[in-house]
Formats: structure tokens, sequence, C-alpha cells
């Protein structure tokens, strides 16, 4: 073989070495035939998972929501790849890079449920979101739709198309307990105007954990000929989906969350016939307007990020997606419903299965938010995060796989006592 073709080969063959804890993966072997909903409520096995993380002693982290940082073994393969990219310098970017990028983003795509032709791995969501809302074709007058539980970033990004283009925002306000996915779908909807262009709604609610009914809203929009963007941050890798099966225009979502990958990365999902109305962020050498990668120029960027998406979708697949979302949800609901009836405790997240996953939010009446994020860090070592707008006042809880119930019984009693004070 020609040396510069051996040396190739063995730097393409460095994304796909294992990730190396075949014990672990043989725990998961051995449970293969219990099923999801059986294993979410086995602690034993999860602690397995709870192991693989070094985690903080001086509090209990309920709050994985805005990075869902990495189990050792995620860790050890990240740094790997800092070493090698660090030893190999110009020569990894100038003849491997890009390769190795296309090969991650095929698989991203397996796992999103797309086609790799319209998928992009990007730094994380806002920048997934704002190429599309920044990019679109806008005219004054035109309309978009958007609701006070969306994230700020995104509205601060219609704020800007808005005033730079003289878009009108349609703002509406999701309720927190819906009767059914009718009514979100009616609100929607209802906001619809000959003049809107767009809908902007997330797949799950950040602040409350609210997932809402995707698939329903691109339907009905697409009818009335109006285009959907899908702020799925929060939702990719975390519960189960194909980006197919939605039926949207654009879907983002980061993979520093629930992927567990480094920070720094996320995905945009363009469908095929939508790359061609979306100007790029930064312009790209391609020149072909129906090509995705003509939306996926980077500049020089941190390549051992990237890389470590391959071992992340080794672990994820590992757990398996099923499992994963069985016990998110399971944790969930082990704590919610423990205080669900106390009069004096506001659950801002709805009861209902399907409507929710590993996040809910809570307040306690006469305590405001940031307080109560406060006394429970202070008196009682849960971190979590203050909520305190829209219809959302109370912390967010966000637990994680490494989460124990003994962990969440502490956090209840913490709740019921503050309720009683
Ligand atoms: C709903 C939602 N959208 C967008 C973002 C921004 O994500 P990123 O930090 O990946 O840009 C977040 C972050 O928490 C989020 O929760």
């Amino acid at each position: 073989m020609h040396k510069r073709q051996f040396i190739k080969n063995v730097l393409l063959a460095g994304i796909g070495t294992p990730i190396g804890m075949s014990s672990f993966a043989q725990s998961f072997e051995n449970k293969k035939n219990v099923p999801a909903n059986t294993l979410a409520s086995d602690d034993a096995f999860w602690n397995e998972i709870r192991n693989q993380y070094i985690l903080k002693p001086d509090y209990i982290n309920l709050e994985n929501g805005y990075y869902n940082f990495l189990p050792q073994p995620l860790l050890n393969k990240f740094i790997e790849h800092i070493k090698e990219v660090n030893l190999q310098g110009s020569y990894y970017m100038r003849t491997v890079q890009f390769e190795n990028k296309k090969k991650i983003t095929a698989r991203l795509a397996g796992v999103a449920g797309c086609s790799a032709d319209e998928l992009i791995i990007t730094r994380n969501t806002t920048e997934s979101l704002d190429m599309v809302i920044g990019g679109l074709d806008w005219k004054a007058g035109d309309e978009a739709i958007m609701a006070y539980q969306d994230y700020g970033a995104m509205l601060d990004m219609f704020e800007q198309v808005q005033n730079r283009y003289g878009v009108k925002r349609i703002m509406l306000s999701v309720p927190n307990h819906p009767k059914n996915d009718e009514e979100i779908v009616s609100l929607y909807q209802n906001a619809i105007s000959e003049k809107t262009k767009v809908i902007l709604v997330s797949h799950m609610i950040n602040i409350s954990g609210q997932i809402l009914p995707i698939r329903k809203i691109c339907d009905m929009a697409h009818e009335k000929g109006v285009q959907v963007i899908v702020d799925g941050a929060h939702a990719f890798a975390h519960f189960q989906f194909k980006i197919e099966d939605l039926n949207c225009d654009y879907y983002a979502a980061a993979l520093h969350k629930w992927l567990s990958t480094p920070l720094g990365a996320g995905m945009l999902y363009v469908r095929k016939d939508n790359i061609k109305k979306v100007w790029p962020l930064l312009a790209d050498g391609e020149k072909d307007v129906n090509k995705i990668n003509r939306l996926n120029h980077t500049g020089t960027h941190p390549v051992h990020t990237d890389l470590t998406i391959n071992d992340s979708i080794d672990y994820f697949e590992m757990i398996g997606a099923e499992r994963k979302e069985a016990r998110l949800r399971y944790l969930q609901n082990y704590w919610t419903s423990k205080v669900r009836s106390n009069l004096k405790i506001v659950l801002n997240t709805p009861a209902d299965a399907s409507r929710s996953c590993a996040i809910a939010n809570v307040g306690i009446e006469g305590i405001e938010p940031a307080d109560l994020a406060k006394r429970l860090l202070n008196e009682h070592q849960v971190f979590t995060v203050a909520i305190d707008y829209a219809n959302i006042r109370g912390c967010r809880i966000c637990p994680n796989l490494y989460t124990t119930t003994a962990e969440l019984d502490h956090f209840v009693k913490a709740l019921t006592s503050l309720a009683k004070s």
C-alpha cells in the first residue's frame, strides 16, 4: 500500500475505535430481553451508569438540561481525540478532517432519522436555528408565529429580523396543562394569517419539559402553506422520534445536551427542497444551492468535538434509545407523583406521560422561584435553575441517567419541608 494511503487509513480508522467498556456493555447485553419499562425501575442496573461519572459531592445536580457532561469513558475518548489532533496538527486538518466529519454526519443522520444530505453538524442549537431564522428571504409584512415559552435567543433573533426586514412577530402562549393535542394545534392554527410565512415551535419546552405535538402542527401548517422550524434542543437523544416522521421543514438540536457530546456540538436538518431557501450564515465554496454543504461552512473549529460525536453515539446506542427514554420518564414520574397532590406545590408540567420525559418544573406557593432555587441549594444541597417568565414560575428539575431514586427522595423531602415552612 502506498505510504500516504496507509496513513490515511489509520487516521480514518481512528473514529471507529470501540469505546472500551466491554464489562459495562455486557450488563446491557445481559438485560437485553428485559422490557425497557421494567428495566426503568431497576436501580442497581442504572447504578452502573452512575459509576461511570465523577460527580461533585457538594450537591445533587438536578440541572442537567444546560449541559449533559460526559461520563468517564466518553471524556477519555474526547481527550484521546484532542491529543491525536494535537499530534497531527495541520496534517489531520488537511487530510481526513472533512472525510471524518462526513462519516460522522451520515451516522448521526441514521440516529436522527433523516437523510445524510439533509443534515449538518453545527456548534449548537442557536447556530442551527439562527441560520434559518436569519437566512430566510424575508419581505416586509411577512409574519412569523412563535411562543413566549420558546427559547430567548430565538425570540431575540426574530426581533432582529423584525427590526431589519419589517417582519411581524405573532406571539402565543402555550398552556402548561393542555387538554389534548388539538388545543395546542388550534392555538397555532388560529395565529395563522395569509401573511404567515413560518412557525417556530419547540419540540420540548425547555423551561417546563412539555412535549408538543409537532407532527400535527406541521401537518396543519403545511395545509396552509406555512413552513415549520422546530427547536429540538432538548428532544434529540432524550425521547424517541425520527425527524422524517415529524414532517417539519427545519429541525435543530443540541448534541451536548442529551447525546452527551463535549460542549459545542449541534445539528441542523433542512428538508431537501428547503436547502436553497436559506442564505448561509457563513458563505461556502459549494455553489450548488441544493447541497446542504453550502450551509456548513464553519471556519477552523475544534474538530475533536466532532470526532467525539461518534463515541457519544456508541454510548447512546449501547444504552438504547428506548431504555434511556423509559428510565428518564420513570425518574421524573418518580418524584412528581409524590408531590402532585400537595396543594402548596405547583407542577408546571403536564401529568400525561406522553407530554413530558425527564424534565419537569415545580414551584411552591408563596416562594419566589429564585428564592426556591437558593433555598434548595443552601439548605438542602440540591442544584436546580429558577425559571420565572411566561406562565412558568418554579425551578426546572432535570435529572440524568446517573440520578438515583435516593437523590429524588431527598429532593421530595426538601420540597415538602419548604412547602410547609
Ligand atoms: C429550547 C432551547 N433552544 C435552544 C437552546 C440553545 O441551545 P444551544 O446552547 O445548543 O445553542 C436551548 C438551550 O438550553 C434550549 O433549551
